[in-house]
């Protein structure tokens, strides 16, 4: 396990002298709560003992997928605006939320959730413009010219309708097939626009809000393999043609069959060096307890280690509401109870968990 910035000395005015054996139980029990991401706080310098807060100390945010309709949930909302400093709509944003009748825009709750994250000034990261999914399907029953007046229409309408306040866009997501060809996946947009519908959508954002970063998203996409090399080539293509594209997204949705890759800081890097952003937009990890916790924190100093990586969302707040529930893949589980992947994950920012004085002498601490 990682180390961490904890101090476990009580005030000094209230130290008791030691013994050598008192002082090394005291550095052993050290190890363990260090190695929890715990600490008592002493007076002096604290370690930001939120995600949001210890991200922030490095120069990033650290998000959540949210649902409008989750906000009233009273735990569900303390846990958001205590941990996280930026949000992206799990769903309100997608086409079939936002334009789901031609032309008839609807942005409830959206906005709800936008409302929700600036009030206490968290971010927001826009989710997603164009995507084969969650599209109603009235887009795929249009002709060529309809389909890119449409495409660029719902682009300008919902990104106009959040201009300034989205710090990052999804512009496209998902358009590569998985496997080894590096092939375009068929959709409406590939197939009746073809290869440079990609490009058009991104000029179309950039002229929609010119403040906002603009990504393309995609999974499969952690490791250098075929598909990412396709995205990479995407990437470096529009750089080498002042075609805009500010950020990479690497949606990192893991589990055993699809675990953390042994290269995904390389990959990151890589994506980097061609002159874009790159965040981790999505990310997940079934499974549970000390090794779920190793692979958070692993995904984390990844971040941390490419400069360029300036942020990280959970796909959810808590394993209740997770799109894969079964596998228990969050930081919170289904009582909003902090996972060892929570303190692995604080650990590995360089915060710890808050412990008062008096827990350390109830038997969480050293003396
Ligand atoms: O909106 C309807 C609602 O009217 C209805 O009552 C309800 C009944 O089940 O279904 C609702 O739609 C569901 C929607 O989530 C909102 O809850 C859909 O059935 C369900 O398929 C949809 O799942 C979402 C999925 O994208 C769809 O592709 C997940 O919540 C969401 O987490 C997931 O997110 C995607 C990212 O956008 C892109 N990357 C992959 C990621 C995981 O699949």
């Amino acid at each position: 396990m990682m180390a961490t910035p904890t101090s476990i000395e009580p005030p000094p005015e209230r130290r008791p002298r030691r013994s050598r054996t008192r002082t090394a139980l005291a550095l052993g029990m050290a190890g363990l709560l260090a190695s929890a991401g715990v600490t008592a706080l002493t007076g002096t310098a604290e370690a930001a003992s939120t995600l949001g807060a210890a991200a922030a100390e490095k120069g990033r945010y650290f998000g959540a997928a949210v649902a409008a309709n989750h906000l009233g949930e009273a735990p569900y909302a303390s846990t958001l605006n205590t941990e996280f400093n930026s949000v992206t709509p799990e769903n309100e944003m997608k086409w079939d939320a936002t334009e789901r009748t031609r032309g008839s825009f609807t942005f409830g709750s959206a906005d709800q959730i936008v409302n929700h994250a600036q009030s206490r000034g968290m971010k927001v990261r826009g989710h997603t413009l164009v995507w084969h999914s969650q599209l109603p399907s009235w887009v795929a029953g249009l002709g060529t010219a309809d389909l890119r007046s449409a495409m660029n229409n719902h682009i300008t309408q919902v990104m106009q309708r959040y201009k300034g306040k989205i710090h990052s866009w999804d512009v496209v997501n998902e358009a590569f097939q998985d496997g080894n060809s590096g092939a375009r996946r068929s959709s409406p947009f590939q197939d009746k626009l073809g290869n440079g519908f990609i490009e058009e959508a991104f000029r179309t954002a950039r002229a929609a809000d010119p403040a906002a970063k603009l990504c393309y998203n995609d999974y499969n996409t952690d490791g250098v393999n075929a598909k990412s090399n396709a995205v990479y080539n995407l990437v470096r293509d529009f750089k080498s043609r002042g075609v805009p594209i500010d950020c990479v997204g690497f949606q990192s949705h893991f589990n055993s069959a699809s675990p953390v890759p042994s290269d995904y800081q390389a990959n990151l890097q890589r994506f980097a060096a061609l002159g874009v952003d790159v965040q981790i937009t999505e990310l997940d990890i079934e499974g549970s307890g000390t090794a779920q916790a190793n692979n958070y924190g692993n995904v984390v100093r990844a971040c941390l280690a490419v400069s360029r990586c300036t942020g990280i969302t959970v796909w959810g707040v808590t394993d209740k509401y997770s799109w894969r529930a079964s596998g228990t893949p969050l930081l919170f589980d289904g009582n909003y109870a902090k996972k060892p992947a929570y303190g692995a994950v604080l650990s590995a920012l360089g915060g710890s968990q808050r412990r008062l004085y008096g827990d350390v002498q109830q038997g969480r601490g050293v003396e």
